[in-house]
């Protein structure tokens, strides 16, 4: 490659990382991705009774990509479940930002690996820190109730975090309540492959974005959730292919509408949306 070339990717990368804000990050990233494709939802369905191939394999760089991506491979449940207790544990070990230092668990994320439905939120609050569990807290507790409602269970779904460990406004004092924030540009950067993987080897039909750190970041736009959700875009992640097309759709997070209760009927027309695609009738009275 061009030194020129090489120099260019340099800084973009350089400035990917060190992007303060979650706008400037994305905007850091944008000349990286594909764009966003927005799909309507007769657009999406995806092969019924296809061989899943699955193999876990590394974006091509630029300079490979004349040769087209190899087909990927099949993986079994159990694959699945040994690369993600692997990926787990890296998670569990990292330190790649500050808050690897300030964490008392880190939260890789829990479910069923062979879900067609992944929820996806902004990052742990206190409950998860405490517990190493995503979604256990009071938003936990709403998002159980709306995966009900849709006629699954918490242990049909997968359910992770952009970011994997707690955001604390004071992480001297991580006893504190109500020191929860959003986990800001390089946090979720330094956090970015650890979903991208996750995504990339559960591959599930669709994935729900919980808010507008999940829907900004997953999306690659800086758009608000109120302009996101509502429809499915076709996912594309930076580090790693997908063996198959997963569509992605952004909804509210819990604890926004635990603050809003308002927004709760567009939320429940969000996850219609999922359920129309995927044959899901709701939960019986
Ligand atoms: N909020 C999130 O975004 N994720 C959790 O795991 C808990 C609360």
């Amino acid at each position: 490659m061009a030194r020129d070339s090489l120099r260019r990717l340099a800084a973009e990368f350089k400035q990917f990382l060190t992007a303060q804000g979650e706008d400037e990050w994305i905007a850091a990233a944008a000349p990286r991705r594909a764009a966003a494709t927005v799909c309507t939802p007769s657009d999406t369905t995806t092969p019924q009774g296809d061989t899943l191939t699955v193999e876990f394999q590394q974006k091509k760089t630029t300079r490979e990509m004349d040769s087209p991506a190899p087909m990927a491979k099949t993986m079994s449940t159990a694959q699945k479940t040994k690369a993600l207790q692997t990926l787990a544990e890296t998670i569990r070990n990292c330190s790649r930002c500050p808050l690897g230092s300030t964490r008392i668990q880190a939260v890789p994320g829990e479910g069923n690996v062979d879900t067609e439905v992944m929820f996806v939120g902004e990052g742990p609050g206190f409950d998860e820190d405490r517990q190493g569990r995503p979604f256990v807290g009071r938003a936990g507790q709403l998002l159980d109730k709306m995966i009900v409602a849709m006629g699954l269970t918490r242990e049909k779904v997968f359910i992770a975090n952009i970011a994997k460990c707690h955001p604390m406004i004071d992480p001297l004092h991580p006893e504190k309540h109500g020191n929860d924030r959003a986990p800001n540009a390089q946090e979720i950067a330094c956090c970015r492959k650890y979903i991208e993987q996750q995504i990339a080897i559960i591959c599930p039909k669709y994935v729900i974005a919980l808010g507008g750190v999940a829907a900004k970041s997953l999306i690659s736009d800086a758009k608000s959730l109120g302009a996101l959700r509502g429809q499915f875009y076709d996912l594309h992640l930076d580090s790693v292919t997908l063996p198959k097309p997963v569509q992605i759709i952004a909804t509210f997070h819990p604890a926004a509408l635990l603050r809003n209760p308002g927004w709760k009927k567009d939320a429940w027309t969000d996850l219609q949306m999922v359920m129309d695609q995927l044959g899901l009738k709701g939960a019986r009275k």
